[in-house]
């Protein structure tokens, strides 16, 4: 019911199949991978060649969070480069719903990304090419930022929207959250309505205790506060 997607921005780059098969042993449940063009977002990061890299290394579905502007001339790289699910920010494409035909149509999950600022309303029309609602609860363009407490309401009316649009047309929507999840804030997080988890800096970045290479605790971790929301 709860998936937590630990995202490679803060993995250690020289040695990414490994990070990823170790955190995916560790109960990882998608792979989250960020793309930054310098453009959209003032950073740089991987690109369709290090999806393909990685995707002999795991079965789990790799999450691509496209921060990048255009959005269409890369997406079927990435479809090709094994990823499993797309989104892309709407004020990074000029024509959003050709954008998600296009992710749907590559074999893909396809979903939308919404900044602090963006309004919910950039779902409205195009609901029935969603699978994926995604809410960035930091600016894009860095790990390790603090959670914007405002997030939380967006979250409550996101959900809303999507139990909503589930109620009507029979089709369920995940709402994903990104962006200074942690262990002491992943609870009031899902109480709000998010269903998946992004989590960079508090998986990579935890002092890996018992093993080097394991990121069982702090999963682990975040897992049992995910299991208090359901009682
Ligand atoms: C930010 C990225 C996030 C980031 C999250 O632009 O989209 O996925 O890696 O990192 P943390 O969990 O450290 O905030
Ligand atoms: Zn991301």
């Amino acid at each position: 019911m709860f998936r937590i997607a630990p995202s490679l921005l803060s993995a250690d780059f020289a040695r990414l199949g490994e990070e990823v098969r170790n955190v995916v042993a560790s109960g990882a449940d998608w792979i989250h991978f960020d793309v930054m063009d310098n453009h959209y977002v003032p950073n740089l990061t991987i690109g369709p060649l290090v999806c393909e890299a990685i995707r002999p290394h795991t079965e789990a579905p790799i999450d691509v969070h496209l921060m990048v502007k255009p959005v269409d001339r890369i997406i079927p790289d990435f479809a090709k480069a094994g990823a499993n699910v797309i989104t892309f920010h709407p004020e990074a494409s000029e024509h959003v719903d050709r954008s998600l035909g296009l992710i749907r149509d590559s074999g893909c999950l396809a979903g939308l990304v919404f900044n602090p600022a963006t309004p919910l309303f950039w779902m409205d029309h195009v609901m029935d090419k969603l699978d994926v609602v995604l809410l960035m609860s930091v600016n894009p363009g860095f790990g390790g930022q603090k959670f914007i407490p405002g997030t939380l309401d967006k979250l409550r009316e996101a959900r809303a929207r999507i139990d909503a649009y589930a109620e009507r047309s029979g089709r369920q929507i995940l709402l994903e959250i990104d962006g200074g999840v942690k262990v002491d804030n992943i609870g009031e997080i899902a109480a709000a309505g998010a269903d998946t988890f992004v989590a960079g800096s508090a998986v990579f970045g935890a002092a890996r205790i018992e093993d080097p290479n394991r990121y069982d605790s702090v999963i682990g971790a975040l897992r049992t506060q995910l299991a208090e929301i359901r009682t």
